[in-house]
């Protein structure tokens, strides 16, 4: 790790977070940093990244592995992808000053950790402002690359490269870099053959000319609901829902159960980091990485609905519901749309500080 790149990283942070990160230390990487890191990636990325950072275990999580992005994404950018995640994508923020659950230090051993693993040495892209055409770039994003990356780079079955907090890291330089080369075992082709050199300038100044401007905010963290309040509407009648799969239960069902004041359990599966920004009324954070031990605190196992979502749509929220089923809990179900569709359709959710009705 550059000196260089970890001040422009710390630039880049308010004052409170700063203290934290310059306790890290370019340290090598010990026996033990190589053990916790390896534990954590599996705990808390491989259902979306895979077992052996493959990608695309679910939600077209990227490769973490490819030769062209851990050769080419310095280790401040790595590490700011995963502590403040990419907003408004699948990707958590995983730092505790964002409501995450690691430490930046933990943070920068994956991130470390990832690049030790994928064997590549990291490579020095040379720096420069590329310059292009925006609306021949445009022509081209939307015959080329709109498919996979969305009409507005909003990503569909690749990564939202419009993503401010992408934008703000990725150099001009990084950017032509991966459309030149595109990512080794992924479906990110190379394009050096198929577009000039003339093409890729468009397409990079187009790319990043989609950016509005990004730096992380420490959040004030609101409280955690008390167990007594898990159960919402406690004097209320079960819900009949009807199930797909006999597992999954359309957002329609649950929004009338809330408004019928049906009893109920809600269960946000995401990283608590995501709950801290918005939830559902009145659900609680059971994050997918939950251990085996402390998933039925407060959870009474009494056939009252317990209901889990995730941005998935699926992934995090299968894992704990089928943790909960093992235990013998009954009446479990996923929310089939995930959180995405439920905030896009406009339904009910609290957001930040909020008075929550789990925290009454
Ligand atoms: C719920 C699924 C999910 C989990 C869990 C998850 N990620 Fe991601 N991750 C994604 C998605 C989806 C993206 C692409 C986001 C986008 O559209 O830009 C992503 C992007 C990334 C990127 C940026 C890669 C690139 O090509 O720009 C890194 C680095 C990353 N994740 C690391 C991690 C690490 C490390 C963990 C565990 C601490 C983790 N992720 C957990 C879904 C996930
Ligand atoms: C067939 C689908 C597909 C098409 C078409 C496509 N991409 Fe990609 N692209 C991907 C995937 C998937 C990834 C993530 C690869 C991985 O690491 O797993 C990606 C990654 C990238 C990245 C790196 C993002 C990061 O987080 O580091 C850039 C930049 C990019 N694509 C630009 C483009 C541009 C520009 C075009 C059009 C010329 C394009 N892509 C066309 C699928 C596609």
């Amino acid at each position: 790790m550059k000196i260089t790149s970890v001040l422009s990283f710390f630039l880049m942070l308010n004052c409170s977070i700063h203290s934290t990160f310059s306790q890290i230390r370019n340290a090598p990487l010990t026996a033990k940093d190589i053990e916790s890191a390896s534990e954590n990636y599996q705990r808390y990325c491989a259902l979306c990244h895979g077992t052996e950072r493959e990608g695309n275990t679910a939600d077209f999580a990227p490769s973490l592995r490819s030769k062209s992005l851990m050769s080419t994404m310095p280790l401040n950018f790595l590490a700011s992808s995963i502590g403040f995640g990419r907003p408004n994508t699948p990707m958590a923020a995983y730092l505790k000053d964002m409501g995450g659950p690691l430490s930046m230090k933990e943070i920068f051993n994956i991130a470390s950790w990832l690049k030790y693993e994928s064997g590549h040495q990291t490579i020095a892209i040379k720096e420069e402002d590329i310059s292009g055409d925006l609306d021949e770039g445009l022509k081209i994003y939307l015959k080329e690359c709109s498919e996979c990356h969305g009409i507005k780079g909003e990503g569909v079955t690749a990564p939202a490269i419009a993503n401010p907090a992408f934008l703000a890291f990725a150099t001009d330089a990084y950017i032509k870099y991966a459309i030149i080369n595109g990512r080794e075992d992924t479906k990110m082709e190379a394009f050096k053959n198929t577009l000039t050199e003339a093409q890729m300038n468009d397409l990079t100044s187009y790319i990043r000319s989609l950016t509005a401007g990004w730096s992380p905010e420490p959040k004030k963290l609101a409280p955690y609901p008390n167990p007594e309040n898990y159960v919402l509407n406690p004097k209320g009648k079960n819900p009949k829902f009807n199930l797909r799969e006999k597992r999954y239960v359309p957002m329609k069902e649950v929004l009338d159960a809330l408004q019928s004041k049906k009893r109920l359990i809600i269960l946000d599966t995401r990283t608590t980091s995501e709950w801290q920004n918005a939830h559902l009324p009145g659900a609680i954070p059971i994050p997918y990485y939950i251990s085996e031990e402390e998933i039925t605190k407060g959870l009474p196992n009494d056939k009252t609905w317990i209901i889990a979502y995730c941005s998935c749509p699926h992934a995090a929220s299968d894992k704990i519901i089928n943790m909960l089923r093992k235990k013998g809990y009954k009446n479990t179900a996923v929310i089939d749309e995930g959180f995405f569709k439920w905030v896009n359709d406009g339904y009910p959710i609290i957001a930040g500080q909020a008075q929550d009705p789990a925290s009454k």
